[in-house]
């Protein structure tokens, strides 16, 4: 069985983020892939301290919730990843969690021993709203969402934006983004499997 890792940062509980999440992976349930949900704001870690020991072996030295994390993205056979607009950008919960991979950014480039190969051609997709109408905001995490897939080698096979919910639950007055979002899901698995 194939496995979906999805990845929810937000603070809130079946959120807009988480909702969106859910339905895109429930496409992929529906296709016959197990999903593993990592929430990473009930994770305990620190941030990257910059020690730079994973220069040696690439792996990273603090132990802690990440240390699950790592094997759980070199198995999986797809990743999404959500994440709400904050301050113009990806949430902080997920820029920590991104950062705290550059000890796969030490194992390909300094040590030319990367955890996913690159021929693997391992896909990746990004969902992200925001209250805001403004698209820059989903542009800028997406540009992390990108240097972030570029060093851990999946590709950004699509994104969805979402523009202009705020509250918890707003998402779910809106039929439309979640058919939207599990038809991305049904289509992003398709690809994944034809390939
Ligand atoms: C700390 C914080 C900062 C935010 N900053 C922005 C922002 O800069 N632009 C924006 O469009 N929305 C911003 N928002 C609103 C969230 O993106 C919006 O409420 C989103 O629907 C939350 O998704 P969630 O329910 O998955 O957490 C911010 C929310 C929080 C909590």
């Amino acid at each position: 069985m194939k496995t979906l890792l999805a990845i929810a940062p937000s603070p809130r509980r079946n959120g807009n983020s988480e909702t969106l999440l859910k339905e895109f992976c429930r496409a992929a349930e529906d296709a016959g892939w197990k999903v593993d949900m990592l929430r990473v704001n009930s994770m305990n870690f620190k941030p990257c301290q910059a020690c730079d020991a994973c220069a040696k072996d690439g792996k990273c030295i603090l132990k802690d919730d990440m240390q699950d994390v790592y094997p759980k993205v070199a198995a999986a056979d797809a990743l999404v990843i959500t994440s709400p607009v904050t301050f113009g950008s990806l949430n902080a919960q997920l820029k920590m969690f991104i950062d705290r991979f550059q000890c796969w950014w030490n194992a390909k480039y300094t040590l030319e021993k990367p955890f996913v190969r690159e021929d693997e051609n391992r896909q990746g997709f990004f969902i992200c709203v925001g209250a805001l109408q403004r698209k820059r905001y989903c542009e800028n995490a997406e540009e992390i969402i990108r240097v972030f897939f570029h060093n851990i080698n999946y590709k950004l096979a699509g994104k969805l934006f979402f523009r202009g919910y705020d509250e918890k639950g707003a998402i779910l007055e809106d039929p439309e983004a979640l058919a939207e979002t599990y038809r991305a899901g049904k289509d992003f698995i398709a690809t994944v499997e034809g390939q």
